[in-house]
């Protein structure tokens, strides 16, 4: 129960990484609240929980982001930590890209954590302290075809955490960021399907192998560093990029004989 008495405010909570965590929080302790565009989902979520809300948030939007906040602090009566984790995948070569294109995702994925992280501070602020967690990617640092526009969101926030981390330490409000590999969400499948309709979970299969580890990596496995980084467990710990990939970024492309 390391969240009794701790109010967390996850975005994106309504599918898969966010959900997990959001799930964790409560089980250990949190009154939970869901920020999400996702109606129908999110509400599912609150609903199995004990003390969660559900406000409907589009985190690319700065007047969605200050409501969330001040729809947690109204019910709830403030706010502890934030996980910063709202996130799209986009597509596309740079010759290619529209000024749509770089919006959205530079929207959802960076401007997200700005308006987010604008409005949860001075609530931690008047807590004592707080943690926020933002959700970057592996794509941060190593990368492949066709994302370059992700791939420099998730870089941007990597940035940005560390400015937040160095504006607010004084002050006992750490922030980190994570960086996951191949993590099995709607998302995930949702790119699998796209690239190959007919054999998705072979995909994913392959994608696991891939992984020193054996397999991709599951929500919960991210949810518990998330938990870890927001707890008083974590208290010495900030500015950080925690990479979850299975061994992926250490691995070399060597093949070796049998
Ligand atoms: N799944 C992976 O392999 C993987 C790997 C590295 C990083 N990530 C990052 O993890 C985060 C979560 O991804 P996921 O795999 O759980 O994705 P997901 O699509 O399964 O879930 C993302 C959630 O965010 C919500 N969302 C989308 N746009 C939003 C917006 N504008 N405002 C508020 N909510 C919004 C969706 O409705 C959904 O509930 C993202 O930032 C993603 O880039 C995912």
């Amino acid at each position: 129960m390391r969240f009794a008495d701790k109010v967390v405010l996850v975005t994106g909570g309504a599918k898969g990484i966010g959900r997990a965590a959001a799930e964790a929080f409560s089980r250990e302790g949190a009154s939970v609240v869901v920020a999400d565009i996702d109606d129908a989902e999110g509400q599912n979520v609150t609903a199995a929980l004990p003390r969660a809300l559900f406000v409907h948030t589009d985190v690319a939007r700065i007047a969605d982001a200050e409501r969330a906040v001040r729809q947690a602090v109204a019910v709830f009566g403030g706010l502890d930590v934030l996980f910063s984790n709202a996130g799209i995948q986009v597509y596309s070569r740079i010759e290619d890209v529209t000024e749509e294109h770089v919006e959205r995702a530079m929207g959802i994925n960076f401007r997200g954590h700005v308006w987010m992280c604008k409005y949860a501070v001075p609530q931690m602020r008047a807590r004592g302290g707080g943690a926020i967690v933002c959700t970057s990617s592996i794509q941060a640092l190593a990368t492949q075809m066709t994302v370059p526009i992700y791939a420099a969101s998730k870089a941007a926030t990597l940035a940005l955490v560390k400015g937040m981390a160095m504006d607010y330490a004084a002050e006992n409000i750490r922030v980190n960021a994570i960086l996951p590999a191949s993590v099995d969400t709607p998302m995930l499948r949702n790119a699998a399907k796209a690239i190959a309709p007919a054999g998705a979970d072979d995909l994913i299969a392959q994608w696991g192998r891939m992984h020193p580890i054996g397999r991709i990596i599951s929500a919960d496995d991210v949810a518990r560093l998330v938990l870890f980084l927001c707890s008083s467990d974590a208290a010495a710990i900030t500015g950080g990029e925690y990479v979850i990939d299975g061994g992926l970024l250490a691995r070399l492309p060597l093949v070796m004989p049998d």
